[in-house]
């Protein structure tokens, strides 16, 4: 029988709060979403009061100085807290992005914290990237070629061609878009989301790379690429700058001209 409201586990409560100790003078509260695998209880929004002046001024940090000074069980991901290794990607104020590059000021008012939309969680704010990352693999992400290498170079490019890989290389695969998407929430199974496909872009157009015609083969299925829309979240969200929108749209024509 079809179900129309949401199971009663996935029901988010209210948690505990932790208040900064007396003294604080910039105070910020932060709703930090908290599920543990481990205990059977639903999720639920811890609050935190952090006094500003006691860390950094990113999302990040303020998450570190709650992890380190407040509640050490509050898990999340992070690695270079320089906006390059895309593990902090998360929803901050309704938006998908990174913690390390987001300032806390930038929020007005309370800021609420989720994992990233629509994937399966690990624990806290960690998403589950296994099945994203098995797409990643099915677009084979490394340079593939048929002929031998020149015996005294390495496989040259020249800048026109070099420059066709702007705005595709700096892709960090932090999800950001993807989970933005409104038909990767709904095909995300079958359909490869816009990080995914940007990805695919970026082996597509270089020159360098000699199996341009099986890599479309590959996406020319009505979900793989086909269920994009243009519906344009991945590009508003990316905290890259990049358009993922038009890396489809870009494949969608050069299956289109090859037909
Ligand atoms: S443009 Fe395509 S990939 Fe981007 S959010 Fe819309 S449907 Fe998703
Ligand atoms: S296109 Fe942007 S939002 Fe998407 S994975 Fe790459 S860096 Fe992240
Ligand atoms: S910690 Fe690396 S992108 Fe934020």
């Amino acid at each position: 029988m079809a179900e129309f409201t949401l199971p009663a586990n996935s029901k988010i409560g209210k948690g505990k709060k932790f208040g900064e100790p007396p003294g604080a003078r910039r105070k910020k509260t932060f709703h930090v979403y908290r599920w543990n695998p481990d205990d059977g209880q639903n999720p639920r929004m811890d609050e935190y009061e952090v006094d500003l002046d006691r860390c950094g001024p990113m999302v990040l940090d303020a998450l570190i100085h709650i992890k380190n000074d407040i509640d050490a069980t509050l898990t999340f991901r992070r690695s270079c807290r320089e906006g390059v290794c895309g593990s902090c990607a998360m929803n901050i104020d309704g938006i998908n992005t990174l913690a390390c590059t987001m300032a806390t000021e930038d929020v007005k008012g309370d800021v609420k914290i989720y994992p990233l939309p629509h994937m399966p969680v690990v624990k806290d704010l960690v998403p589950d990237l296994t099945h994203v990352y098995a797409q990643y693999t099915s677009i084979k992400p490394w340079l593939q070629t048929q002929t031998a290498p020149p015996p005294d170079r390495e496989r040259l490019q020249t800048e026109e061609e070099r420059k066709l890989l702007d705005g595709l290389y700096e892709c960090i695969l932090c999800f950001c878009c993807s989970t933005a998407c409104p038909s990767y929430w709904w095909s995300g199974e079958r359909y490869l989301g816009p990080a995914i496909l940007l990805q695919a872009y970026r082996w597509i157009v270089d020159s360098r790379d000699e199996m341009t015609g099986e890599r479309l083969d590959n996406l020319e299925d009505p979900f793989r690429l086909y269920r994009c829309h243009t519906i344009m979240n991945c590009t508003k969200t990316c905290p890259k700058g990049l358009n993922p929108a038009k890396a489809i749209a870009e494949t969608k024509k050069l299956i289109f001209e090859r037909m």
